[in-house]
């Protein structure tokens, strides 16, 4: 997968060196290019931002350095022929010829695991990193007139810029591409994954400062103690997260 960050804190994503998402870089199944937004500003204060029409607080990040930086990747970025191919037969994604852009934002849709198993089949994703009060309306506007555009939100709170958050999701959508997490059966049992919040975990010693490990869990016996995980995973989210339970009929 090809993801491209544009931002004006590069040096945010360092720790994208690291852990699984760095060696999955290294081993070539992540292609992870970050692009300095100011590198595509012709003044000479490199400037990003200006006032709002309409008046308010806060500055907006003005249209031409993100038209300027974004035509670039596409214009560098090969057309995958199986998505294009898909992509007739898809009525859903009628141009889904070229990548996806994402720009992270507290009013977009809701950042899922679901979503990141969406993005995890998208050969080349795009990541626009806002700031201030956000970009021009008119950059998501543009681009979704001949390609794909979605805003995304991590939850219901305001971050400082789209950094975070776009962080956030490369490694929620980067350890679902194959290869990257070694087992992969240890995508399967993890929260979110079957709309339930995973089961508590235990390792050796059995006893630690009084506590025990459950008995059960030393018994042996799988089925057991599959039925007693979900029993707990079933517990836990019903009484931290009742909201993904299905609704009683
Ligand atoms: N930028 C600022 N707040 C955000 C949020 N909650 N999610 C995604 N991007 C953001």
């Amino acid at each position: 997968m090809r993801i491209d960050i544009i931002t004006i804190f590069p040096e945010f994503f360092s720790v994208l060196d690291v852990s699984l998402v760095g060696k999955a870089r290294l081993s070539g199944l992540i292609d992870l290019r970050v692009l300095n937004l100011r590198d595509h500003t012709h003044d000479r204060h490199h400037t990003v931002d200006d006032t709002p029409y309409g008046g308010g607080a806060g500055m907006v990040m003005k249209p031409e350095p993100w038209g300027e930086a974004i035509d670039g990747i596409l214009a560098n970025v090969k057309v995958n022929p199986d998505v294009a191919v898909a992509a007739v037969a898809d009525a859903e994604r009628p141009r889904d010829a070229g990548p996806l852009l994402i720009f992270p934002s507290p009013a977009g849709e809701l950042f899922t695991q679901a979503m990141a198993r969406e993005l995890a089949q998208e050969p080349n994703l795009i990541f626009g990193c806002g700031r201030y009060e956000g970009i021009d309306q008119r950059v998501f506007d543009h681009f979704a007139q001949a390609g794909r555009v979605r805003l995304v939100s991590l939850g219901d709170y305001v971050l400082n810029g789209g950094e975070v958050a776009v962080m956030a999701m490369i490694e929620a959508v980067g350890r679902l591409i194959p290869g990257v997490v070694g087992n992969p059966e240890s995508l399967v049992e993890e929260s979110h994954e079957d709309g339930l919040l995973e089961y508590p975990s235990y390792t050796k010693p059995a006893a630690w400062r009084g506590l025990e490990v459950p008995p059960v869990l030393l018994s042996g016996n799988h089925g057991v103690i599959a039925t007693w995980r979900r029993g707990q995973q079933l517990e836990r989210t019903a009484r931290v997260r009742p909201d993904l339970l299905p609704p009683a009929n």
